[in-house]
């Protein structure tokens, strides 16, 4: 995952867009999403989290940002950010990946990450997490997981209302948490223990300034400030706007760049749209 010379490495794409963000030094702000998410793991006790926000809002970029902290260096992380997380081990769950529908796959994957022997039922996945080590758990589309027997998210929500606080929960959604509670009966046992929800929204203007100047043929002033009005700070929508404006100035020299990169977008927010949750 580490590099010195990234702006450089051509294994990186300057802005990359469509699959999550999965380099450190491609992800830009979140500073206050961050900060609030290492509080909740740093308490003694449990405290589980509830990220929401519409599709491309950054919510899988997040939580495998998370991930990665524990193993970050400073010169991996752009400004704003420090390493470490809240002496727990973040394990994060892809509820996409297939296998991860199959109870078993699900727990051992877990165990597996935790550096613990793999089970065969939920009471002694339930006790091997009991005794563990403090862990966070993190999971991407939490709606995905409504097709797992149930019995599981009551484990969880055993675990993340001990005493011993081992387990602690961050889940993500497009969805909010009252939409879920509604559509997926049996995520109830999880969701009653989140308390508090984080909205994703645009990044702070810093935050989005330091996206645009990570390219690595700077931007002229007026470009700057074009992309930062037309991409209301999204990262989706910042990212796809400097690729626009990086490969006009590399040598594509399409005076319609602009045009082009705005049609780009709102052909992305129509698939925004038609899923209907926001
Ligand atoms: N913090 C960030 N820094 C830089 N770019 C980001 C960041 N967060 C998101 N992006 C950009 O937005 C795009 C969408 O991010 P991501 O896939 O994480 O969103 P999502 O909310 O998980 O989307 P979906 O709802 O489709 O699962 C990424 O491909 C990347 O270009
Ligand atoms: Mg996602």
């Amino acid at each position: 995952m580490r590099t010195r010379n990234w702006r450089t490495d051509a294994s990186l794409a300057a802005f990359p867009c469509g699959v999550p963000i999965l380099h450190p030094k491609n992800f830009f702000g979140r500073s206050a999403e961050i900060r609030r998410i290492r509080e909740a793991g740093a308490v003694r006790l449990p405290h589980h989290l509830f990220v929401s926000g519409p599709r491309h809002s950054g919510k899988t970029s997040l939580l495998r940002f998370v991930e990665f902290l524990p193993h970050a260096a400073p010169e991996d992380l752009n400004s704003g950010i420090e390493p470490g997380y809240a002496g727990r081990r973040p394990i994060f769950v892809d509820l996409h990946d297939p296998r991860m529908w199959h109870l078993d796959q699900f727990l051992n994957s877990i165990l597996k990450r935790a550096g613990l022997a793999a089970v065969s039922s939920i009471d002694r996945f339930t006790a091997a997490l009991a005794e563990a080590s403090p862990m966070t758990i993190l999971l991407d589309d939490v709606e995905e997981a409504a097709r797992l027997d149930p019995s599981v998210w009551d484990a969880l929500r055993f675990l993340g209302a001990s005493r011993s606080g081992s387990v602690n929960i961050i889940m993500s959604s497009t969805y909010s948490i009252g939409e879920l509670w509604d559509r997926y009966e049996t995520l109830r046992p999880l969701l009653r223990v989140t308390g508090h929800e984080i909205l994703l929204g645009p990044l702070a203007g810093p935050e989005a300034r330091e996206l645009i100047a990570s390219s690595p043929v700077p931007f002229p002033e007026e470009d700057e400030d074009w992309i930062l009005e037309n991409s209301g700070k999204e990262p989706c929508w910042l990212q796809i706007l400097c690729d626009f404006c990086l490969r006009h100035l590399r040598g594509d020299r399409d005076a319609e760049w602009k045009t082009r990169a705005l049609a780009r977008c709102n052909a992305i927010m129509r698939l925004r749209g038609s899923c209907g949750q926001f």
